[in-house]
């Protein structure tokens, strides 16, 4: 399981790395892996585990983030519709986007970042992305709002990019243009 204490913070190494491609059939410490992941953020939604284990409430997690050099990440959370959206991709991929973009006006955050860190985080409103299940299934999934922002999020990630280097240095409220605000969306 997952915890705080295993969880890096901004400023380790791993956090700046770009991770390599996993090849299948993932390895059984891999597979496990990916449920730790999911597991972590399932629960850290839920209000008795973040209690009991004090973690932190998050929506994606990404193996850099457990200091592992792996090419996956894990998603939960609920959709504008409602949705449960719950799933780990494995050397996932944004094939298009969409021309518009978005970001929340509220900020992004992290669960290496312990400090809130201000300013508007631009990403692409719409995105087609592909991937792997952990069984080496491929998926190709067409997705927005907020799972959108979470997937850009996550595989920023695996590339060693955290949410504040897209900032605006400047004017961390600067106006994006092509952009709508996710709240507004
Ligand atoms: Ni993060």
């Amino acid at each position: 399981m997952i915890l705080m204490k295993d969880i890096v913070r901004d400023g380790h190494p791993a956090l700046r790395k770009k991770t390599s491609n996993m090849t299948f059939p993932l390895s059984a410490a891999d597979q496990q892996l990916a449920a730790d992941l999911l597991e972590y953020v399932i629960n850290s939604q839920d209000d008795e585990m973040v209690e009991m284990y004090k973690i932190r409430p998050g929506i994606g997690i990404a193996a850099p983030q457990v200091n592992e050099d792996k090419r996956m990440f894990a998603i939960y959370l609920i959709d504008e519709e409602d949705k449960e959206v719950s799933f780990v991709a494995v050397n996932p991929k944004i094939i298009s986007h969409s021309v518009e973009k978005t970001y929340i006006s509220s900020g992004e955050g992290c669960l290496s970042v312990d400090e809130v860190i201000e300013g508007y985080v631009p990403r692409y409103t719409r995105i087609t992305a592909t991937g792997f299940h952990p069984d080496g299934t491929a998926f190709k999934m067409r997705l927005k709002g907020l799972t959108a922002i979470a997937f850009q999020h996550e595989l920023d990630h695996l590339n060693g990019v955290m949410f504040y280097d897209h900032i605006n240095k400047v004017n961390p409220f600067a106006d994006i243009p092509d952009a709508v605000p996710y709240d507004r969306v």
